[in-house]
Parts: structure tokens; sequence; C-alpha cells
């Protein structure tokens, strides 16, 4: 039985003050639930939140990293870096940075790679634009992108890594995916999974929704048969509304 998940990406939002808190607030509220709560946090927010979240339920993860260890790479963060101070999860290829920090296939693997070298837990994003929806060629887009996110990387581990469906057309739009659409997208990145590493693996392997998930359809998207939580963007910046989808399950 796959654990749900719900991660909350911040996006570019939320000062360290403000991280505090938030996670004071939400902690309460979310102490009983079974599901993973992760928050995604800005690289400047990471420590405060890490500090803030000790003895609680609640997960810290970051939105990016580089693949190299070290180096002359100006204004970047490695996964070596996030590890050391006890980082646990970090979303890579999110469409935003695909879109407007020219992450690609290629990059987005060599991310995935490293931050599995460093103990970090991937939450790799696929997903397609409107245009490929419309041609009704999304299967093929998504599993294009998660065959190529996770070549070269072994199958034992696989249990570290999380995959986020995320439709380009959903993200922020107010528009969601139905269920059925998210819970088809899903099943077909699953299906690929398995091709690579095998039933067994893929069956275990925890695949989130996200775009426009909110406190009034999270339920219905997250209870279908292979929809596994949620990676939330706008609505995890308020503390109830955010807790409501952690509980919604
Ligand atoms: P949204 O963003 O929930 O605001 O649509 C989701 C995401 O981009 O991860």
């Amino acid at each position: 039985m796959r654990k749900k998940v719900i991660a909350g990406n911040w996006k570019m939002n939320m000062l360290p003050n403000e991280a505090i808190s938030f996670i004071e607030n939400i902690a309460p509220m979310v102490k009983d639930t079974k599901n993973e709560v992760i928050l995604c946090v800005p690289y400047v927010d990471l420590f405060y939140s890490l500090l803030t979240s000790q003895n609680t339920n609640i997960k810290i993860g970051a939105q990016n990293m580089h693949w190299e260890e070290s180096g002359a790479y100006t204004g970047e963060v490695s996964g070596k870096m996030l590890q050391s101070i006890g980082v646990e999860y970090v979303v890579i290829g999110h469409s935003e940075r695909r879109q407007y920090f020219a992450d690609t296939d290629e990059t987005v693997n060599k991310k995935v790679r490293a931050a599995l070298a460093n103990e970090l837990k991937p939450i790799i994003c696929v997903g397609e634009t409107l245009e490929i929806r419309e041609q009704g060629k999304q299967n093929e887009v998504i599993t294009t992108q998660t065959r190529l996110a996770l070549e070269a990387v072994e199958a034992s581990k696989l249990e570290n890594v999380l995959i986020a469906y995320e439709p380009i057309w959903a993200i922020g739009t107010g528009k969601t995916a139905t269920a059925e659409d998210a819970n088809s997208a899903i099943k077909a990145i699953r299906g690929e999974v398995a091709k690579i590493y095998g039933e067994p693996i893929a069956s275990n392997l925890t695949i989130l929704y996200g775009g426009s998930v909110k406190a009034d359809n999270s339920k219905e998207l997250f209870e279908t048969s292979d929809i596994d939580g949620g990676l939330v963007g706008g609505a995890s910046l308020k503390v109830e509304e955010f807790a409501k989808i952690c509980l919604s399950v």
C-alpha cells in the first residue's frame, strides 16, 4: 500500500519569518496524519524551515539543485550542500524551470542522479503542454520525459524517487485535470516505469498529481487508484487550505 504524499511547492514565495510562522501554525494541525507532508521552500528558507520543523512530521525539500558537487557555477546550489543541512527532498525538472531556466531532459537526468547520490529524494516533474494534450499525445510526452529522467538510475534507487505529473495547462491556471484524466496519465507513467524496472518497483512508486490542487478537489484526485497525493503550488501558501489538503485523505 503506497503512502499518500502531499508536497507544497512554495515557488518564489515566503520570507524566512513567514516560513517559520507557517510551519509553527500548520504543525499541530497535521500532526496526526499518516500522510507524508513536505514543504519545498526557497533556498533562503531551508535552514529556518528545517529548524522549525524539528520534532514535527513535516519534511523539508528544495525546489532545484545543480548536479555537480561544487565548482565555478555562480549562483547554484549542489545536492551535497542540500544534504549537508538535512534537506530530504528536492523538486527536479519543474515545468517552470524547463520553461524559464533551460532545464532539459538531459539536465533533469543529471540532477536526478546527483540527488540520489547525495541521499536526497527527487520529486521529478513531468507534464504536457495544452497543445500536446489537444493533439492527444500527452502519454507519449510524459512517458518519454519519465524514461529520460530515469536514464541510468539503478533499480535499487527507485524507492527514493517520486514523480509528479503536472500538466502545464493546469499549473496556476485554476484548471485542474479531471481525476479520471490525471489518473490515466499517471497510469501511463507507472506503465512506463514497469517496462523499465518491472511491475513490483512500478507499483511501489509514488506518483503525485500537480496543477491547481485545492482543498475542494484534492480528495477526489487522491482517492483514485494511481494518484498518490499532490504537488501543490498556490494552495500551499495558505495554512488552513494546505492543512485541509493534507487531511483530505
Ligand atoms: P499550482 O502549482 O498548484 O499553483 O497550480 C502546482 C505546481 O506548479 O507545482
